[in-house]
């Protein structure tokens, strides 16, 4: 029977188990808050932000709400960003990427405060992270890490294949998996576009993180028997409903699912997640803002 991963309910758990943190800062006088900013026309990017100002203000975190209308000049961005870095009611920051192309993306994250960055993305906390010292690790790889935990899969001694190598999942997931730690000691190949052959190194992977944007790339017969499959894509393709579109992963689930061990859905495995650890990571800052210990799920 192919274990399929709730990502709803492990969110759920870990947004539980931020309750007594949050608590704990309130009663010290402390209300994590975490502004998002938003660059952007693209209904997708609207609907993430959306959804993560809704989760905070269900957890009690305070969330403020910047959108720029993309022709905004670049440097009003970078201004708001120092005013953000300059006030204690915010404890996170989070800029929803992509930025217009006028904006350079580089220069966002190296402006957002270290002590804020809950997305893991400023030079400092990527350096951290891969020296295995993270601050605060990326959302979506370390909500794959609680999934893969909540499934009973260590990935100590496994073949762990990733298809995509973005900055946001592939490459923060390589280093996570390698680490020398509880969730990593895995052996890990990084599959790109440019790989050759992509079928021979899933079909030798213990654990396969599709993270590539590219619909349905990573189909069945691609996988052996009994693989654990993570799927993080999102992408929007025509279809015949309402919406005029449907959402599919970066893999083929009828044919990945009959050959999986565990296998996240799209939606409702990898997504929650990510939603659920950028609470975390909040959460983190503001405790450490405060220097107010807590003890994190
Ligand atoms: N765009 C897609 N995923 C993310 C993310 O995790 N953080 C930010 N800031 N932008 C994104």
């Amino acid at each position: 029977m192919t274990d399929v991963i709730d990502g709803n309910a492990v969110a759920s758990e870990v947004r539980d188990g931020l309750g007594d943190a949050i608590e704990t800062l309130d009663e010290a006088g402390v209300t994590p808050g975490l502004a998002t900013v938003l660059m952007s026309d693209d209904p997708a990017s609207q609907t993430y932000v959306s959804m993560k100002q809704r989760d905070c203000t269900e957890v009690g975190i305070e969330a403020f709400d910047y959108e720029l209308d993309p022709s905004t000049p670049a440097d009003e961005l970078y201004d708001l960003i120092d005013e953000l870095n300059g006030r204690d009611d915010v404890h996170g920051i989070l800029v929803q990427m992509p930025v217009p192309d006028h904006v350079d993306s580089r220069e966002v994250l190296r402006r957002i405060d270290p002590a804020k960055d809950v997305d893991g993305f400023h030079p400092e906390n990527v350096g951290r992270l891969v020296a295995g010292d993270a601050r605060f690790k990326p959302c979506t790889p370390h909500g794959i890490q609680k999934l893969l935990d909540s499934a009973g899969v260590d990935p100590e001694g496994k073949e762990a294949v990733i298809v995509g190598r973005s900055d946001i999942v592939g490459k923060p997931m390589a280093n996570l998996l390698i680490q020398k730690a509880a969730g990593g000691n895995a052996t890990v190949t990084v599959c790109h576009s440019r790989t050759q052959n992509l079928e021979a190194h899933t079909r030798r992977a213990d654990i396969v993180v599709a993270a590539c944007g590219v619909p349905e790339l990573v189909t069945g017969d691609m996988l052996s028997e009994g693989t654990v499959v993570i799927d993080v894509g999102v992408n929007r393709v025509d279809a015949d409903t309402e919406k005029g579109y449907e959402l599919v992963g970066d893999v083929d689930y009828d044919s990945a699912e009959s050959k999986a061990r565990a296998i996240t859905p799209v939606p409702g495995g990898v997504g929650p997640m990510t939603r659920a650890m950028l609470l975390w990571n909040t959460v983190k800052a503001a405790s450490e803002a405060a220097e107010v210990d807590v003890a994190l799920p």
